[in-house]
């Protein structure tokens, strides 16, 4: 068992701020740089995740809450996730049980999951549940839940407490913040050479519920005073860049600059719920940055995403969720980026609401279904995600298992050509917006306007396994001129020309094929029925494929 004795080292996590975000692009400190740690980097105008000094497309799956509690219950599991073509987990790593008496750590399990990875060759992002886990505190260690004079709870309009650590208490803080920054010191020693962990997760879905705000008398006090200088301050700074959610929010006060809460956003839930983001953002911040000062890895954080109509108080209020982005980059710039974890069914408008305002798109979590196949292609295609990852990874079943054990293999191949064509509009992904979509729709690349019309499986067999989900989706690079590659399912694409010279696309070859080692390989040269005699790419419904394409112009 490993064992730390901290108090001594508590002050010095203070000290370093290691990252810093200016408008949205994250900047490494010149530590990161130097050491080789992991990373994010601008490559045009993505983000990308440096590992081991080389950009990384994260193809994961994140373990459910309780698998890797127990070294022996995720013995059989890792062969599996190796099968499934995973090149990262993500893993929970529990408050409670690295600190199960305070200031006394076991750092066995997290050594045992890095130990296993390594053996399969998976990198690893942890999930630090800690304070909140899908809004409760469930993950606290007991000497916390029991102490409620020392760590106080949120509280309803009763003043009953609720499971909820309170956001407002600097001892809840100062417990999470050190107990955080002990495992990254721990993974500082174990791993700072072999980079097996690569990225961090801070808390997991904060958020209140059910009610819009915590209104304990600290809270209520807080509430009622003016909002800090420094959220004014960075709203006034980026008035006319805010997130329109947001900005008609503070516009119903004229863009008052000073008052309570209230006075400057109105009443409300919707006020509630911006008071309450500063302040979990606050917490979530010092956390990071305790455990950055140690070994300063990129750091996340997810959000429960708002079900249609719902208001603050129904659904987890005051997470990273894409109305409150600006709130949390003001309270939160140790935090590089906002995740989105998605279960709904409009996949691509997520994607859409999180990839804005310089906030690179990863997914740390997504329904696992034969969806998520195609879901992964679009996130990488169209919104040059860092990764993707499928919640419950472990429970994956036909037709599941084959449909993402084939789309990662083919983005495995696709890994150097995606990165390289990120960032520059050299990509483009397709995916229904809805599950009955009969309408064309366009995407401009390399030249050429792509009309994309989705099939859907008949008879419902696809990738050799039943299935009555419509599996649709891919992706495109454009890789020189008037060449694509094309990936997914269930695809037929037309071109037409958008630059100057001769009107007419022709189809000069298309070859289905595959990647070995960055090199092309092809096996069967499509034509006659398989492009409808030159007249369309198809990426036949049932079966992943990947196909090269050359156009020529005509008149
Ligand atoms: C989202 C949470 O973040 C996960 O930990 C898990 O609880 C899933 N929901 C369950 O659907």
């Amino acid at each position: 068992m490993f064992l730390l004795k901290t108090r001594a080292r508590r002050q010095a996590g203070a000290l370093a701020l290691a990252f810093c975000i200016v408008a949205g692009c994250v900047i490494p400190a010149r530590g990161a740089q130097q050491s080789g740690i992991p990373q994010l980097r601008k490559h045009g105008t993505a983000t990308q995740l440096v590992v081991d000094g080389k950009p990384f497309l994260l193809l994961g799956g994140e373990l459910g809450n309780s698998s890797s509690s127990s070294l022996e219950y995720m013995r059989p599991i890792w062969p599996q996730l190796v099968s499934l073509n995973l090149n990262t987990v993500l893993v929970p790593v529990y408050w409670e049980l690295i600190e199960p008496t305070e200031d006394r750590f076991d750092f066995s399990l997290v050594d045992g999951l890095i130990q296993e990875a390594r053996r399969h060759q998976l990198r690893l992002v942890p999930l630090w549940f800690a304070s909140w886990k899908n809004s409760m505190s469930c993950y606290a260690p007991a000497w916390v839940k029991t102490n409620q004079q020392r760590f106080p709870r949120a509280e309803d309009k009763a003043g009953n407490g609720m499971e909820i650590l309170s956001p407002f208490s600097q001892e809840n803080l100062a417990a999470d913040a050190r107990a955080f920054a002990a495992l990254m010191r721990h993974l500082r020693e174990v791993d700072s050479r072999d980079h097996t962990v690569i990225m961090v997760q801070v808390e997991n879905e904060i958020g209140m519920i059910p009610d819009s705000r915590d209104r304990s008398v600290i809270a209520n006090k807080l509430f009622n005073q003016s909002v800090p200088p420094e959220l004014m301050n960075y709203l006034e700074q980026h008035r006319d860049t805010l997130i329109p959610e947001l900005r008609a929010m503070w516009a119903v006060t004229k863009f008052k600059t000073r008052g309570t809460w209230e006075e400057v956003f109105g009443p409300g839930v919707g006020t509630d719920e911006v008071f309450m983001a500063w302040h979990f953002a606050r917490h979530a911040n010092r956390v990071a940055e305790l455990g950055k000062a140690e070994y300063p890895l990129p750091m996340f954080v997810n959000a429960a995403l708002i079900r249609p109509g719902h208001q603050p108080g129904q659904y987890p209020s005051a997470g990273p969720l894409p109305h409150l982005l600006n709130i949390w980059r003001a309270g939160a710039p140790q935090i590089d980026f906002l995740s989105p974890d998605i279960y709904f069914q409009n996949f691509a408008e997520w994607c859409r609401k999180y990839h804005q305002s310089g906030n690179p798109l990863f997914i740390p979590e997504a329904i696992l279904g034969p969806l998520s196949a195609v879901n992964a292609f679009y996130a990488i295609g169209q919104h040059d995600a860092i990764g993707f990852s499928p919640f419950s990874i472990e429970s994956v079943a036909e037709p599941t298992r084959s449909l993402l054990a084939g789309s990662y293999d083919i983005l495995a191949q696709l890994t150097p050509l995606i990165l390289a064509h990120q960032g520059k509009n050299e990509m483009a992904g397709f995916l229904p917006e809805v599950a009955e979509q009969r309408a064309p729709q366009q995407a401009r690349l390399g030249g050429y306007t792509l009309n994309v019309t989705y099939e859907r499986p008949s008879p419902s067999v696809t990738q050799g396994a039943q299935t009555s989900d419509p599996i649709s989706g891919g992706l495109a690079i454009a890789v020189g001129p008037d060449e694509f590659i094309f990936a997914g399912i269930g695809l037929t694409v037309t071109f037409e020309a958008h630059t100057s010279g001769p009107p007419l696309v022709g189809i000069l070859s298309v070859q289905e094929g595959k990647y070995v080692d960055g090199q092309w390989q092809p096996g069967r040269w499509l034509n006659g029925d398989q492009t409808h005699q030159g007249r369309h790419l198809r990426l036949p419904a049932g079966k992943l494929d990947l196909q090269r394409i050359k156009l020529y112009r005509y008149r």
